[in-house]
């Protein structure tokens, strides 16, 4: 039925499957004479899992931090649903959609995981003052319903119900990540931006996020770009990997790809013996 109805449809009107969500073009920064970035670019397809990965110090925190507007790029751009992002204040792009978590936690660790989570929807929250007052009153009070709802569902979703009025100070570090991510939900964003979110993480926790992870995008609908270390888990999640070194895009497809890729052998082989690290890119054991 709905095909029929689709197959009716103008060209033109119909979705284009290739119109990226997110597009990175020739993005360059420098830090006084450091190019943490030198002209890095790929396309995020609505609905994937992007991974970026790289040798430590390649500029993969430093590409999240300009995509989502902390660090204003030298040249280049970034294109959000197709509109040019690049000078859009930070808040902003949080409020269009795209929410992100930080390598280094970034919760307020005196708060309980509740208060942390509601912090969330404040991307959304209207300032401007007809804004305002049109929103007092009925359509207000149902806002808060539906915010109430989307953090019920949060809650839910990532099972932290029985830890919501703990301070977020008092928690395992695995927990706090998950609510970390939870707060990044509650901004209901179309990308979801996680940066290493298994790092530091032991094995069970591990497998939990990528749970997470892989739920996220096939109950909500939302795209995931993420920047990990562990390789298990970049080349079992994503569909599309963007390999960094010094600030460049050295290679980018799908896992298998970029594991065959000889340009990413290479960057990665200060960690040992070639059979090690071509287990490690695969994300399996070191043959013995
Ligand atoms: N705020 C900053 N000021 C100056 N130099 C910076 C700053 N942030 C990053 N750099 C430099 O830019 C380069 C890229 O760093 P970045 O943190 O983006 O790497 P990374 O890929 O995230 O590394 P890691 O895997 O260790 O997290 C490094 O040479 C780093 O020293
Ligand atoms: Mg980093």
């Amino acid at each position: 039925m709905q095909e029929e109805t689709l197959a009716a449809m103008p060209a033109a009107l119909s979705p284009s499957p290739a119109e990226p969500v997110l597009r990175v073009d020739a993005l360059t920064l420098a830090f006084g004479g450091v190019k943490a970035l030198n002209g890095v670019g790929f396309d995020v397809q609505p609905g994937s899992i992007t991974a970026v990965i790289g040798p430590n110090g390649a500029g993969k925190t430093s590409l999240f931090n300009t995509i989502s507007g902390f660090y204003r790029p030298t040249a280049g751009s970034v294109q959000f649903e197709g509109a040019d992002i690049t000078r859009v204040a930070a808040p902003k792009r949080a409020a269009m959609g795209l929410a992100r978590s930080f390598q280094n936690i970034a919760l307020f660790r005196g708060m309980t995981v509740l208060d942390n989570i509601k912090l969330g929807r404040h991307a959304h929250l209207r300032t401007n003052v007809f804004d305002a007052l049109f929103y007092l009153g009925r359509a207000r009070r149902e806002e808060a319903e539906l915010r109430r709802d989307v953090e019920e569902r949060i809650i839910d979703f990532l099972e932290i119900d029985h830890i919501r009025h703990a301070s977020v100070a008092a928690l395992p570090y695995g927990l706090q990540k998950r609510v970390e991510m939870a707060r990044a939900l509650a901004m209901q964003p179309k990308v979801l931006m996680l940066d290493e979110p298994v790092a530091g993480m032991n094995r069970e926790e591990t497998e939990d996020m990528a749970r997470f992870i892989l739920d996220v995008r096939r109950e909500w609908g939302i795209t995931v770009l993420m920047v990990e270390h562990d390789m298990a888990m970049v080349m079992d999640l994503s569909d599309h990997v963007v390999v960094l070194n010094f600030g460049q895009v050295i290679a980018q497809g799908t896992p298998q790809q970029v594991q065959a890729d000889p340009e990413v052998v290479r960057a990665y082989l200060g960690a040992g013996d070639v059979g090690a690290l071509r287990a490690k890119l695969r994300g399996t054991a070191v043959p013995a």
